[in-house]
């Protein structure tokens, strides 16, 4: 008898974890081999949720990767001869891993290779993570179960990329469904601990763990709850951070919505991390927050962390009307095309009326006890593309902002150096003597670009680390034939912006 998938899966014991990772790998289920075996055509489509191009990549053969590859990537049922050729059937079906049906076996989760910074034992460049199967297959849309555990998605994958990857002591994975950022925390960090209120998504996380051979220390419970008293070197969260309007247990998604209003998770994620930050510690959430008429988004999501002394760095990426917001989320449940749709739009609105929340920030917050006398406050919106990862502009942050505020005898002291990702360009009208504008850019990170005069150009072109700012500004203010005191009036503060965005950086460091 197959039971309901999950309710067992944590039953796989050890020797069957090794066995299905050997035939895992014995069968070639692993990234990049999979992505070469089903072709450009078959990522494409399964990006779009349609398992055709990659059905018919490998139509008509039966061995071992590709009937994994059925099995998991395409939800196909498969014989029972052909899954028996390619793993031991009985603990998996045990688990809910597999299940039968009728005389065909078909996936009760979904395993599916997963990126290449997870070495399992230097065996191979790929790891696995385990979670439900992907809803809404070739436009079958199904109702999402309310405990429904969530695969890697792209919000995962945002997360990934912007978090600081530096070797740390410890850090915290909160809300770790399938586990994949603990995974990847298991790289940098010395102990990893994850923690869910979703029974079912500990359990899958504990099957990608000891597939992926990492040590993870899961735990039952709501936000900090399951690590009081202890305190971490890094957190990552992509929370669910949902607005949705309160509804039952037995229809709240899980994975997306909490029991708290408006923007009060993502809120309630900040206020309490403080308390839970080792001294430098971080803190980055990717997650949403309500635009609200009464008072200035900036200084909403500022006053979380009031009082703190912990600095902040909003980066707002995206911001959508609430129309927009509520079309995509009740899609995302499977309600396109329902008779609900309608009903709890309205549902939606009336909520969103009720909380006076006029739009939807998302991005990416980051919070840093960096123990500072003034704490440093920075909310904005940058909505332009980036360069991923992300994640080192973010872990040298705190160090950029250090230097950016030091006092101006520091600052002119300093021996800094523009980053190797920065380059010129000048924009002006062909043929002309001089440019019309001359703009630094750094090609890494969040790209940012600051435009220089020909005194603040020369100054920043010339910082290589050797000599101090202070004589590069002499230099440059005798060469242009301008008082000192003007040019260093003139340069202070564009230094100051580019070392906070990174664009110039510690010699020394
Ligand atoms: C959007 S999923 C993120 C999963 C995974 N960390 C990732 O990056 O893909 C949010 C996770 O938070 C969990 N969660 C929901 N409410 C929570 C709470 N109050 N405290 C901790 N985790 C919670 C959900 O069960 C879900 O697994």
């Amino acid at each position: 008898m197959n039971r309901e998938p999950i309710e067992r899966a944590e039953a796989l014991a050890p020797d069957d974890v090794r066995d299905l990772r050997a035939r895992l790998l014995a069968a070639g289920y692993t990234l990049d081999a999979v992505l070469e075996r089903i072709g450009e055509a078959g990522q494409s489509g399964l990006l779009r949720n349609s398992t055709v191009p990659a059905e018919v990549a490998i139509a008509g053969v039966a061995d071992p990767q590709a009937t994994l590859i059925r099995l998991w990537l395409l939800q196909l049922r498969v014989s029972e001869v052909a899954a028996a050729h390619a793993l031991d059937l009985s603990p998996l079906l045990d688990a809910g891993i597999l299940r039968r049906d009728g005389d065909m076996i078909r996936a009760g989760v979904d395993i599916r290779p997963y990126g290449g910074d997870q070495p399992v034992r230097g065996e191979s460049d790929s790891g696995w993570v385990v979670s439900d199967l992907a809803p809404g297959m070739n436009q079958v849309t199904t109702p999402t179960r309310p405990d429904y555990v969530l695969g890697v998605s792209p919000a995962s994958t945002s997360l990934a990329q912007l978090t600081a990857r530096r070797p740390v002591g410890s850090a915290l994975d909160l809300g770790t469904g399938c586990g994949v950022q603990a995974l990847h925390l298991g790289r940098h960090a010395r102990r990893v601990v994850g923690t869910d209120v979703n029974r079912r998504a500990l359990r899958l996380a504990a099957l990608t763990a000891a597939l992926n051979d990492a040590d993870i220390d899961l735990r039952e419970g709501s936000l900090y709850g399951p690590v009081e008293g202890e305190r971490f070197d890094l957190i990552v969260t992509n929370p669910p951070y949902v607005m949705s309007p309160p509804t039952t247990d037995a229809a709240r998604l899980t994975y997306r919505e909490g029991t708290f209003g408006g923007d009060g998770l993502v809120r309630a994620v900040v206020e309490q991390a403080p308390a839970h930050l080792t001294d430098g510690g971080m803190l980055q959430v990717l997650g949403n927050w309500a635009m609200v008429d009464a008072v200035p988004w900036q200084e909403r999501l500022a006053s979380w962390v009031e009082g703190t002394g912990c600095d902040l760095w909003v980066v707002e990426r995206e911001r959508l009307d609430i129309y927009d917001y509520i079309e995509i989320w009740l899609t995302d449940a499977g309600l396109a095309g329902s008779p609900l749709w309608r009903p709890r739009y309205d549902q939606w609105l009336d909520y969103f009326s009720g909380l006076g929340i006029t739009g939807v920030g998302m991005g990416w917050l980051t919070l840093t006890n960096a123990h500072r006398d003034q704490p440093d406050i920075e909310v904005e919106s940058w909505p332009h593309a980036v360069e991923q990862p992300v994640g080192p502009v973010i872990a040298r942050r705190s160090n950029a902002v250090t230097a950016a505020t030091l006092a101006v005898g520091d600052l002119l002291q300093g021996r800094w150096r523009l980053d190797g990702s920065v380059s010129e360009e000048t924009i002006g009208e062909p043929g002309a003597a001089d440019p019309a504008h001359v703009v630094l850019r750094s090609d890494t990170g969040l790209r940012r670009a600051i435009e220089v005069s020909t005194l603040t150009g020369g100054v920043l072109g010339a910082c290589d680390g050797e000599l101090s700012l202070g004589g590069i500004i002499g230099a440059v203010a005798s060469l242009l034939s301008v008082p000192v005191a003007e040019a260093i009036a003139e340069t202070v503060p564009l230094v100051r912006r580019a070392l906070r965005e990174g664009l110039l950086v510690d010699a020394g460091a």
